[in-house]
């Protein structure tokens, strides 16, 4: 199979999972579309036990780059760069297919094993839960932060608009479930949590979604360099040209399918104000206080700035 036949196929088995996910999710009840591994939650369309327990065989390569975010902290976002910014250095985007560590079905693992080198990954999956292969070759690693606000009122919306998902009713009956960490994945909390006690690791390097939208050239620039990809001023332009919230969200279709939008909704900050309550607001600083109040990532997510009432 050639490489361009490969990338092609990826993104073919990718879009076909676009399509075949939201067609299984119409046959399951409420319940049925969440799965339990190992006291966490996940969208059970697109995980299973199974592929956990093939992933423990999972072998990682140096070479591999990967991007931890929990849900709805800009994980397409960063694929779509590192798609570009690889794209322009070796002429063919990595395979698209299966990009996300734990969807899919087990024979990925075998699928992965045959894939060329570089090898992009995004996972959601909580520190404890990667496969330890990525911990041992010491993968660079790229933590995507967001603000704890505009995380769940995108997570409520994308409950909404993605049938994978369970959906809800309203606004506070979402934010319970996701203040008790009742959501897929768990909690933001024990997240950022687990992932921030390891932000001094060497092979990791974390940058907010909101240090994104402020300074996108200089950022693009050091993920670049945190990769060891090395970009042309030109190539780096690219890239931040299709990759802009605009041009990310006109492509949605040609990328992620007919549902494509629904990944390219706002792409802003603040947003949590149209939505949050006083009380609620008050609760979510609690939570930081408790969590994540005086660690590094907590610093990191500039907290006061993004999430004062
Ligand atoms: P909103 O729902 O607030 O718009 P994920 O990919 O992890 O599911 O994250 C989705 C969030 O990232 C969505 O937030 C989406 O709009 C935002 N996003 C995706 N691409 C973006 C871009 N190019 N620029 C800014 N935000 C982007």
């Amino acid at each position: 199979m050639s490489a361009t036949e490969e990338s092609k196929s990826g993104q073919e088995r990718f879009l076909e999972e676009m399509k075949r996910a939201p067609a299984e999710a119409k046959s399951k009840t409420r319940e049925e579309l969440v799965m339990i591994y190992k006291d966490i939650s996940y969208p059970s369309c697109v995980c299973s036990e199974k592929t956990f327990q093939a992933l423990e065989s999972f072998e990682a390569r140096e070479d591999d780059l990967l991007i931890v975010t929990y849900p709805k902290c800009g994980t397409n976002w960063v694929i779509g760069i590192l798609h570009e910014m690889l794209f322009c250095i070796n002429g063919k985007k990595p395979t698209k297919d299966p990009v996300i560590i734990e969807f899919g079905k087990p024979e990925k693992v075998q699928i992965l094993k045959e894939a060329s080198s570089p090898r992009l990954f995004a996972t959601h999956l909580h520190y404890k839960d990667i496969p330890k292969s990525f911990l041992e070759k010491k993968v660079k690693t790229l933590l995507i932060l967001r603000n704890p606000k505009d995380t769940a009122v995108s997570y409520f919306h994308f409950c909404n608009n993605n049938p994978v998902l369970p959906s809800y009713d309203s606004w506070d009956l979402f934010f319970d479930d996701y203040i008790n960490g009742k959501v897929c994945y768990g909690s933001f909390f024990d997240h950022n949590l687990a992932w921030g006690e390891h932000m001094n690791d060497e092979n990791i390097m974390a940058i907010t979604f909101e240090d994104m939208k402020l300074d996108y050239a200089m950022n693009l620039k050091k993920i670049a360099d945190f990769f060891g990809l090395s970009l042309s001023e030109e190539q780096l332009k690219v890239t931040e040209n299709k990759t802009t919230f605009k041009s990310m969200k006109d492509n949605s279709e040609d990328t992620h399918g007919k549902q494509g939008s629904a990944f390219f909704r706002k792409g802003e900050i603040g947003d949590w104000k149209n939505l949050f309550t006083e009380a609620q607001s008050k609760e979510v600083d609690a939570k930081f206080e408790q969590h994540l109040a005086g660690t590094k990532l907590g610093e990191k997510l500039n907290y006061k700035k993004y999430c004062e009432y």
